[in-house]
Parts: C-alpha cells; structure tokens; sequence
C-alpha cells in the first residue's frame, strides 16, 4: 500500500530565468515539509512523450540552483501534447498525443504534477485537467502576457537586461549623433519594450498593443535633433507593427514563424527619410538568460512553495498568482481566458506620453 505522496513537477515552452528557483521551492518544501517524493520530468512535455528518465529531486540534488538561469530539467521545443509533430515516412504529421500523456503520468504514479509555464502551456494544462489530470500550475513568461497574475517570474529580469542594454546604447548613440533602433522580445504584448523603453530613457517605444506610425516616430527624431540632441533611442517590440502593415518575420525559418527583424526594417526606414546615420540592436534570448534577479528569485520561490501548499490541500486545476502584494490562485481556466496586453490607456502609457515619449 502507497502512503507517501509523489509529486512531479515540469517546466513548459521557453525558459525563464526563475525556473530553477520554482523547482528548488517546490522540490524542497515538497520533501522537508511534507516528506513526499518529488520526481522532475525532463524536457517538458516532449521529454515525457518520448519517455526520458526523470530526477529525484531531493534537496540535495536542488542544492545551489537558485541564482541559477535556465532549468535543470531542460526545456523542450514548445511541444504540444494535443498537436504533437512526428515525421513519417519524410513528411510531418500531426497528432493528438494527449491520451498518451495522461498514461505516461499515470505511469509514474503521481499524485499531482507541477507545470510551470506560460500562456501556451497553461491552455495544454487546462485541457489537461478536463482529462481529469491532478494538476497546478505555476506562471511563468519573460513576455509577461499571461493572465490571472499580476506579473510573472522572468519578466523582472528580462527588463533588467534590456533596460541596461538600453543604457549602453545611449552613451554610443550620444558619442556618433545616431539613431539607436532596439528590438526586445514581447511577440503579442509589450510590457518588456514599454519598461525598458520608459525606464531607460527612451524617445519612442513602439509596441504590438498600439501599432505605429513612422512619421511620428520621425517627427519626435527631428524634433530633437531641431532642439540640439542629436541622437535618439527607439525601443521596438519584436510584435509591433505598423498602422498599415504586418509583424515581421524572419525567412530563414520554414517550420515556425519566428518574429524578428523589425528593428532593421526602422532603422533603415528612418535612415532614409531623415537622412541620419541610425543602427539596430536585436537583444533576442539575451532577455531570457542569466540569473534571476532577487525580484525573480523572491516570486519564484514563492509561487513554488504556495503550488505546495495546494498541492497539500488537495486544490487541483489551479495557478498560484501573484495579486498586489499576495500571493494566492487562480482558476486555470481565469489564467488562460485572456492574453495580458499593455493597457494604452493605462498609467503606465500615460506617464510615458507625459513625459514626451511617442508611441508612434
Ligand atoms: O515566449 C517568450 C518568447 O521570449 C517570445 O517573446 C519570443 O518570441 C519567443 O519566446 C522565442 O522563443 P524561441 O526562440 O525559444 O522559440
């Protein structure tokens, strides 16, 4: 007869820096305050599709990982368990691969699994549930977007990095009287470009959530440039897009859209109807490395050990969320009814036009 409680706990779609803070939150408090068994699954979804051994997750094996980026347990290529990619016979097909996850997890014996994800492993997690799977869910996105939390880990670090490129990108802008044009990741929502842009000084900020006009990105460069400043920052979403145009892809890639490029495509724009010199920064998965920072760590941690909690409780099908100051949960389902987009109307925007940026 079974009496001790085994958990598993895996980490879905790209990194976060604070993932290994959640699994050494919950890997610890799971053994030493409850003395369950806590099993980590490798390489997310696909990882437990194609089989691969898990790790005890003692406290010995957490020990250290805390300031740790990345995740001990890898992260998968975004594999879905409700449209898995296989290739037969040379062509890729599609499939559902749910039922083959509910029997996986069952074959691990179980009790409740932690999924730390964000919006897109959220709703396989909700549908998950509908299977009848034990599962909580623990928020997780360097974008920020995902809904029923106030923020999400990575998200404090990602704008640290950022917001020091932006820095960076200043004092060269000054010294060559250039335009400076940096391209930060946020594919639907720009919560990264709006806090780097406003906390790092920048004169335009372009973002998915307001798509922008170029000529009154011009108007602000020229204005300045009237007024004796010679250079200008322009922070742009890898998801902005113009009033009358599309997001930008890169070509080199036929099996996903994957953004990117924007910012080349304003620099040069820019270059030309100006007549400045103007340079184009893609920060890219720089904003998804490093170590967390103590913001990170600190909501990590205790968004790992409050997962414990319900998962003592018996409160399945729930997301632990930050709200104000509290930490507590949500739904799933609450999580994944809306996509969290910067507010144009919202303080945050506001202050930024008062304070003379332009959004395009
Ligand atoms: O979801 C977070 C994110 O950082 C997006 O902003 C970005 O478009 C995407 O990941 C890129 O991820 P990958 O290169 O791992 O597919």
């Amino acid at each position: 007869m079974k009496t001790k409680q085994r958990i598993g706990i895996l980490t879905g779609g790209g990194d976060a820096p604070g993932l290994n803070a959640v699994i050494r939150a919950v890997a610890k408090a799971a053994t030493l305050e409850h003395g369950w068994e806590v099993l980590g699954i490798r390489d997310g979804f696909d990882g437990l599709l194609d089989g691969r051994s898990t790790i005890a997750l003692t406290p010995e094996v957490v020990r250290g990982i805390l300031p740790l980026g990345g995740t001990i347990l890898g992260a998968a290529n975004r594999g879905n368990p409700f449209a898995r990619q296989a290739v037969v016979d040379g062509e890729t097909v599609v499939y559902d691969a749910s039922d083959e996850t509910v029997a996986r997890l069952d074959a691990l014996g179980l009790d409740g699994l932690v999924v730390a994800g964000g919006d897109g492993t959220m709703h396989i997690v909700n549908e998950l549930l509908a299977k009848g799977c034990p599962i909580i869910g623990v928020p997780k996105t360097i974008d920020n977007d995902l809904g029923g939390t106030d923020v999400t880990f990575g998200f404090d670090t990602a704008v640290n990095t950022a917001t020091g490129a932006v820095d960076k990108l200043h004092t060269t802008a000054e010294a060559h009287h250039r335009v400076m044009v940096v391209e930060v990741m946020g594919r639907d929502a720009g919560w990264i470009g709006l806090y780097a842009g406003l906390g790092g000084g920048a004169d335009a900020i372009l973002i998915p959530e307001i798509p922008y006009d170029l000529d009154v990105v011009c108007a602000k460069i020229a204005r300045r440039r009237a007024g004796g400043r010679y250079f200008s920052i322009v922070v742009v979403s890898e998801g902005a897009r113009p009033v009358d145009g599309d997001q930008v892809f890169r070509q080199d890639d036929t099996s996903k859209a994957r953004l990117g490029g924007i910012s080349h495509q304003i620099a040069d724009q820019i270059a030309r109807r100006l007549e400045v010199e103007t340079r184009a920064t893609i920060l890219g998965h720089l904003q998804r490395g490093g170590s967390p920072t103590p913001f990170d760590r600190m909501l990590a941690t205790r968004l790992g050990g409050a997962a414990v909690r319900l998962a003592a409780a018996g409160r399945y099908g729930r997301m632990v969320s930050l709200q104000g100051a509290a930490i507590t949960s949500v739904p799933v389902a609450e999580a994944v009814a809306e996509l969290k987009r910067v507010d144009p109307a919202g303080d945050t925007v506001q202050t930024a036009r008062d304070l003379g940026i332009v959004f395009g």
